[in-house]
């Protein structure tokens, strides 16, 4: 290709991007258990939403599972970075198997959030998606009954409960920060005395890789987040693009972008999902590096040092 044939793009990188404490300690957990226990190891859930770390936790001997009653009797089980209800490792230990626990410290913490809310008598209001596995997980660490699921304002307004009764709300980490505000301000106006936590919810990587995407799609004519379709994260900062008024598409990989996407686009801007390797938003520059002249910037919103120990049976 000449020059001529590949008309200048301005690539606006976000930083951060990718992957968070959270999910570098879940793969890295897999390949230890790997290590120590040898392959087959199970795994219940997809480790973290993303197919490409999936496949390659696969070939190193990995075997993924949804649940507990498909690992045969005697093998190793990892717990996904997304939690799980209580009833899970109440049944390895039942079954006696080995288990380690890849659940997010962050989610953990909202886990342990919610335990301590019942114990003060509180009912809980979990503001999440339902359905995804994160928030069944959260929800399954107290009883049917004791607490409530919101998503949305709307949902807020449906509420009913006895008077006098004390009510707290946590989140689910990977919701957007503007859409959880406004949640949590309509409780806040329906139920005055509610209780929150004292630190917000929505862990440092969502919120930070939502800020970064504030920073570049209004520059941008089109956005592109690389994400799997069922990763609330990533979801959440094609939704961020889009409210600044920026198209933006999620894609999985780079062979699915469509060359003509590119068209009339002068600057793109590019990020990923807290579960897509770094891998992968090289691919998607590469992919455009064969139609456009690419000028990559990095635009940086915040800097992260986090790192998450190791479940002690898997540190050094
Ligand atoms: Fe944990 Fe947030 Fe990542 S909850 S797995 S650090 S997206």
């Amino acid at each position: 290709n000449s020059q001529a044939e590949r008309p200048a793009l301005t690539l606006l990188i976000a930083a951060p991007r990718g992957f968070c404490a959270g999910v570098d300690r879940a793969i890295e957990i897999v390949e230890r258990a790997i290590q120590k226990y040898g392959a087959p190891v199970y795994v219940r859930h997809e480790i973290v939403h993303n197919r490409y770390v999936v496949d390659s936790l696969k070939e190193q001997g990995a075997v993924f599972v949804e649940e507990l009653d498909e690992v045969p009797e005697g093998a190793p089980v990892v717990f996904s970075a997304h939690g799980v209800p209580k009833s899970v490792p109440a049944e390895a230990e039942r079954r006696e198997m080995i288990y380690v626990d890849a659940t997010c410290p962050l989610v953990s913490k909202v886990h342990r959030q919610a335990e301590r809310q019942i114990e003060k008598g509180r009912h809980i209001i979990f503001i999440g998606h339902a359905g995804h596995p994160e928030v069944i997980g959260t929800m399954g660490q107290v009883e049917e009954g004791e607490i409530t699921l919101v998503e949305t304002v709307a949902d807020v307004e449906q509420l009913e409960f006895e008077p006098g009764i004390e009510l707290s709300y946590l989140t689910q980490t990977t919701l957007s920060v503007d859409d959880t505000a406004e949640v949590i301000a309509a409780l806040h106006e329906r139920f005055p005395e509610i209780h929150g936590p004292k630190a917000e919810d929505i862990c440092y990587a969502t919120s930070n890789r939502q800020a970064a995407v504030k920073r570049i799609a209004p520059a941008s004519d089109l956005v592109l987040v690389i994400g799997a379709p069922n990763s609330s994260n990533s979801l959440r900062l094609v939704e961020v693009a889009e409210r600044l008024g920026t198209d933006a598409r999620l894609i999985q990989r780079a062979e699915e972008i469509d060359p003509s996407w590119l068209d009339g686009v002068g600057t793109l801007g590019l990020t990923a999902g807290a579960s897509a390797p770094e891998k992968l938003v090289r691919e998607v520059v590469e992919r455009i590096s064969e139609w456009r002249e690419v000028h990559e910037e990095t635009i940086v919103a915040a800097e992260e040092k986090m790192v998450f120990k190791l479940p002690r049976e898997l540190a050094d």
